[in-house]
């Protein structure tokens, strides 16, 4: 078994993260495994390590990371069958110094928002670009019930005017919707910079049919972003 071997420089900065990160993974861990191109690297990475004897227990946030780790053989169990996880390591679309993520752009925002709060510590992994001063640059993702999900979707053009935004909200996939592993809709909310996220955060909770949103606010402890020849650590690792 050989680790992938991206060519293109900004795949080698985000395997460059995701290996530094799964320096942190120690025997006996209960593991939180993200999603997205970033962490495909670390899943990669670990199956290479469990391969060589590495004892570790995970549970993935979405059914991509499920299949990616099933064809290494990493042991994977149900979040409540372990309880708590030690570590979860996911990318992120946006984070600030602070480690407030905007995350969800490859549709696995539930599940990984589910993981990231049963974990005791998530390590971030990215490539520099994502690194922000504010977030919302990247359209913040919200998964919504597909019931009546257009009408979910005016009551958010509220709660966005109520915190001082607005910009256009657009329905992922379009005429053909893009469905998530739990079987909801996602808009995709172009708001400009997000200066009061914790607000936000709470007011779209409040929104029935919301089912979650992208705003990662408390869970990450740590980060790790490479660039072409930097690696830059926030937090604890
Ligand atoms: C998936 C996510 C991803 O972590 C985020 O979209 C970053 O992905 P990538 O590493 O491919 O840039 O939140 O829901």
């Amino acid at each position: 078994m050989s680790l992938l071997q991206p060519t293109e420089p900004i795949e080698i900065m985000k395997q460059k993260a995701a290996l530094r990160a799964l320096e942190c993974v120690r025997p006996g861990m209960k593991l939180g495994l993200g999603t997205g191109s970033t962490a495909r690297y670390f899943v990669d990475g670990l199956g290479q390590k469990c391969a060589d004897g590495l004892e570790v227990v995970c549970v993935p946030t979405s059914e991509a990371t499920r299949a990616q780790a099933a064809e290494l053989g990493i042991v994977m169990a149900e979040l409540g069958a372990l309880g708590r996880l030690d570590l979860t390591v996911d990318g992120a679309d946006e984070m600030t110094r602070d480690l407030h993520l905007l995350k969800g752009g490859g549709g696995a925002l539930l599940r990984e928002k589910i993981v990231a709060a049963a974990s005791d510590a998530m390590i971030v992994i990215a490539d520099d670009t994502k690194l922000k001063d504010h977030l919302g640059a990247f359209a913040l993702p919200v998964e919504v019930s597909k019931f009546a999900h257009d009408a979910t979707a005016a009551a958010l053009h509220g709660v966005f005017a109520q915190c001082g935004l607005s910009g256009a909200i657009a329905l992922r996939g379009g005429e053909t919707p893009f469905e998530t592993d739990g079987g909801h809709f996602i808009y995709d909310c172009a708001l400009g910079k997000i200066d009061a996220p914790h607000e936000l955060a709470s007011a779209l909770v409040l929104v029935p049919g919301v089912v979650e949103h992208g705003l990662f606010l408390t869970y990450a402890t740590g980060a790790v972003l490479a660039g072409a020849d930097s690696l830059t650590e926030l937090g604890d690792l």
